[in-house]
């Protein structure tokens, strides 16, 4: 099996809005992820694509799946994050696997991914919002040294549920211990890496 992180693209968008609407409570709209794909020029969406390598898969069907939605030409997206740059902040706009993937560590190969391209984009602080009651999310960001900075109340329009701001401040100390524990991360789950390692494909239209 292989794990390959990279760019989402407007043909991983279906897949993703699937994933989503199992995921979340307040869904994004498929316009949202196109918009974040091809229109915004701060945003850095990635993937993670899994590739089952079934032996037994006939040459035929495999030369089909590129072309089913949410396959690339690699595998299957399982799982997606976005991140927001702007000036000194990295905001963690989302981040969530397909229900039938959790708790293998594909959610941590999403967040270290999007911490690295924080680091790798100079910014001084990551932040996000999590509902008070999603235990599973804080005890990712947790894991990785994100503390709660204020509590937003009624953050969340569907049931007014309160969120947790939270925030890692990428101080040298802090980058330092990150880039030793991305390395312990990949070590686990060997991935193949083109979402921290290179630019966004927008970089040759905007230079940024
Ligand atoms: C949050 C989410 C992305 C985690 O993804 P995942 O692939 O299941 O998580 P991983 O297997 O990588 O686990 C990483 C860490 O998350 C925490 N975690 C994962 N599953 C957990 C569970 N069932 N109970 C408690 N903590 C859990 C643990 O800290 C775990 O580290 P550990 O294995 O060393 O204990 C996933 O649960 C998800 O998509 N949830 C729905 C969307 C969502 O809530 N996104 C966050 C919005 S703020």
């Amino acid at each position: 099996m292989s794990l390959t992180l990279r760019y989402m693209n407007s043909a991983d968008v279906k897949r993703v809005v699937a994933i989503d609407r199992l995921s979340f409570d307040l869904p994004w709209s498929e316009e949202s992820y196109t918009y974040e794909v091809h229109e915004s020029t701060h945003t850095y969406m990635v993937v993670l694509e899994y590739q089952a390598e079934s032996m037994t898969t006939p040459g035929w069907w495999r030369r089909l799946l590129p072309f089913r939605n949410g396959h690339g030409a690699h595998g299957e997206v399982v799982g997606y994050g976005g991140l927001w740059k702007i000036q000194d902040e990295a905001h963690i706009s989302t981040i969530a696997t397909h229900p039938e993937y959790r708790g293998r560590g594909w959610g941590e190969i999403l967040l270290v991914a999007m911490v690295r391209r924080a680091i790798m984009l100079q910014a001084g602080y990551v932040v996000l919002e999590v509902r008070v009651s999603n235990t599973v999310a804080q005890n990712l960001y947790r894991k990785y040294g994100f503390a709660t900075r204020r509590i937003v109340e009624k953050y969340y329009r569907n049931n007014n549920e309160d969120a947790y701001e939270m925030e890692l401040l990428l101080t040298e100390d802090n980058i330092a211990q990150f880039e030793a524990r991305f390395a312990a991360v990949q070590a686990l789950h060997p991935f193949s890496d083109a979402y921290t390692t290179t630019l966004h494909p927008r970089s040759q239209r905007f230079l940024v």
